[in-house]
């Protein structure tokens, strides 16, 4: 007599009784939030600065020599940044460890350089722009240079979920690939 119980049974094989899984495409993403709600609250919270929502947290004036950052949420989903951006200081090649991530330009304008994998290839984010970064996202951000010489602060506002804990920074090595230089902890800032 053969036991049915001793059949055996392919890993992960659809049965008879057992329907095949289908895996949303969120479904390995450390977050329940999607790219588009980071867009949305980035959305959002440049409409709650420009509204004075959040002028308790704005400085009392504004340095026009370093980069300044300030949170404007924080829960166990996402934290959500408002940067201002000064000239000739870029925030290097980063990634953002475990966050997904998204940005809305305030005002001003941005310049992104992203690692495609084999150069950095750049693009300009006017006031209005928006932008997303999903898992493995490396890229530096310098206030673009063609606003440098106006005297309006470049704003952004950004959101990472889970909230941003690490990033980790990079150089392109001469063979076109990228070397981790540096892990670090982001308790004071974003980018
Ligand atoms: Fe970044």
């Amino acid at each position: 007599m053969t036991s049915t119980l001793s059949r055996p049974v392919a890993v992960g094989a659809p049965t008879q009784h057992q329907p095949r899984r289908t895996l949303s495409p969120t479904h390995h993403l450390p977050t329940r939030l999607r790219p588009a709600d980071l867009l949305r609250l980035t959305d959002q919270g440049a409409s709650d600065v420009l509204d004075g929502r959040h002028d308790d947290l704005l400085p009392r004036y504004w340095d026009r020599e370093q980069r300044w950052a300030t949170r404007l949420h924080y829960d166990d989903d996402v934290d959500v940044w408002l940067i201002s951006w000064t000239p000739d200081e870029s925030t290097d090649l980063h990634d953002h460890a475990g966050s997904l991530g998204a940005l809305t330009v305030l005002s001003g304008a941005l310049t992104e350089y992203r690692w495609t994998g084999s150069q950095l290839r750049a693009r300009t984010l006017e006031e209005g722009d928006q932008a997303s970064f999903p898992l493995g996202w490396v890229h530096d951000v310098v206030r673009s240079p063609s606003r440098v010489v106006t005297s309006e602060p470049t704003l952004s506002v950004h959101a990472y979920s889970p909230p941003l804990t690490a990033m980790s920074y990079y150089e392109v090595t001469d063979s076109q690939s990228l070397k981790r230089t540096k892990t670090v902890l982001t308790d004071g800032g974003a980018a």
